[in-house]
């Protein structure tokens, strides 16, 4: 078989057979097929799409190119949750402690953050101590003996895509809903949970820029995980603004606690309680949703879920006082506010414009070997709905101090607001849920 004949057969907009996909998909993986060729052919995909079949070929031919994980050894239904990239998307950190504190064994391998977008792994590691490298008879023995651990995702989890998608990154690729539903499904396939939730955000912040493409692109993911028996949900939801105030590693496990301390943003709150009764329910710890809430509720108001939370910490080595005790997590030398350059409603605030914000003054990481400094990041003062004056402030920089970074980042932070005169409609947080 010719690459070239199959990039041949693409750009046609022809369907692909099997053998086909897995001699893409292997020779992406063993190098014999060069970049060049997978890029033209990722952008064939891009125009002419792919079948429902192509497409569950090509998420099992990637799931299959690396290890596949057997949770088997852990009791209980593992459910795992998924979010297609946001910013100030802290929920892993809320929902692991909450939905184990409720009976779902949450055995979780999450990633780090590169561009506008956090990582939980980075977020995780800015408590002292904590250890996200734990050895699989560890990490089973974790889960089996308090319900919950996360840790960073193994080298060898479907490395075609790590591949493919740093292909993509680069050859305005990304945005196609059968590589997209494949990249995403290949990882939780191989990750080897019974059943997986997904987050599908929509909005300025996300690869979908409307709730519409979002619904397409979740009900292919569903599709995907029904064929292959991993019992799959997606909620469609809102990204035209960070979620929550907090942006940055240190700060993000603030907002985390303050959550599961009962306090903390509504829209983060409830987005949490959505997902968590999904996952309860997946779980077979709820039978609807509405039971689901009850018991997340009070997980959170008895403070078994931030038990919850400092008992994983304590487990991967951190220092569990932080659990009660937020301030001691690391704090940033300087706070800086960003004024508002005009009056006006909050109509949108990009959340991609602040996630770059945030990466910029070292929150993040533009390149993969780039070190990150935990304390820094943004705390949004004004949010969607708010009304604001010229010269309120509209957040706050958490910097190493008023230098080059900081201001370009304050200005940076100024553009992504979007004004208007009128109060804005209130936009549903969570649009849809697509099972
Ligand atoms: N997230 C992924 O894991 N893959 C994509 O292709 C896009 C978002």
């Amino acid at each position: 078989m010719r690459m070239v004949d199959v990039i041949r057969k693409k750009r046609a907009g022809e369907e692909m057979t099997a053998e086909e996909i897995r001699f893409v998909i292997d020779g992406v993986v063993s190098g014999s097929i060069p970049d060049y060729q997978t890029a033209a052919w990722a952008m064939a995909v891009c125009f002419n799409g792919m079948s429902d079949a192509e497409t569950a070929e090509l998420t099992l031919a990637m799931a299959h190119s690396g290890d596949v994980v057997d949770l088997s050894a852990i009791r209980g239904v593992k459910v795992d949750k998924h979010s297609t990239g946001g910013v100030g998307d802290k929920t892993t950190l809320i929902l692991a402690p909450m939905v184990a504190a409720c009976g779902v064994p949450v055995a979780k391998m999450s990633g780090r953050g590169l561009g506008h977008t956090g990582g939980t792994i980075d977020k995780l590691e800015s408590i002292p101590g904590f250890r996200t490298e734990l050895g699989r008879d560890e990490f089973f023995a974790q889960v089996n003996g308090i319900g919950v651990s996360v840790i960073g995702q193994s080298g060898n989890i479907a490395p075609a895509d790590k591949k493919l998608y740093a292909l993509r990154d680069v050859t305005g690729t990304v945005e196609s809903i059968p590589l997209i539903a494949s990249s995403v499904m290949s990882k939780k396939i191989a990750a080897g949970a019974d059943a997986i939730l997904l987050d599908v955000k929509f909005g300025s912040g996300a690869f979908m820029k409307t709730a519409e493409d979002a619904i397409v692109l979740a009900k292919a993911m569903v599709a995907i995980g029904t064929e292959v028996g991993r019992t799959t949900v997606a909620a469609i939801t809102d990204m035209d603004q960070p979620l929550g105030r907090l942006i940055g590693n240190a700060l993000e496990v603030r907002e985390a606690i303050e959550i599961l301390r009962g306090e903390g943003p509504e829209d983060l709150r409830e987005l949490c309680l959505e997902l968590g009764s999904q996952m309860l329910v997946l779980g077979g710890q709820a039978k609807d949703a509405a039971e689901a809430r009850d018991k997340l509720k009070s997980a959170i108001d008895s403070g078994a879920a931030l038990d919850k939370l400092g008992q994983m910490i304590a487990a991967q080595g951190g220092d569990a006082k932080i659990a009660g005790q937020p301030g001691l997590l690391p704090q940033a030398a300087a706070r800086i506010p960003v004024l508002s350059a005009a009056d006006g409603y909050v109509h949108g605030i990009d959340a991609e414009e602040i996630g770059l914000a945030a990466m910029r003054i070292g929150a993040g990481r533009a390149a993969k070997e780039d070190k990150i400094d935990y304390a820094v990041g943004v705390e949004l003062i004004a949010k969607r709905g708010h009304k604001v004056v010229k010269g309120d402030t509209l957040a706050i920089l958490h910097t190493r101090g008023d230098d080059e970074a900081a201001r370009s980042a304050a200005e940076q932070i100024v553009g992504a607001y979007e004004l208007g005169d009128e109060a804005p409609a209130a936009n549903p947080l969570i649009y849809a849920i697509v099972s």
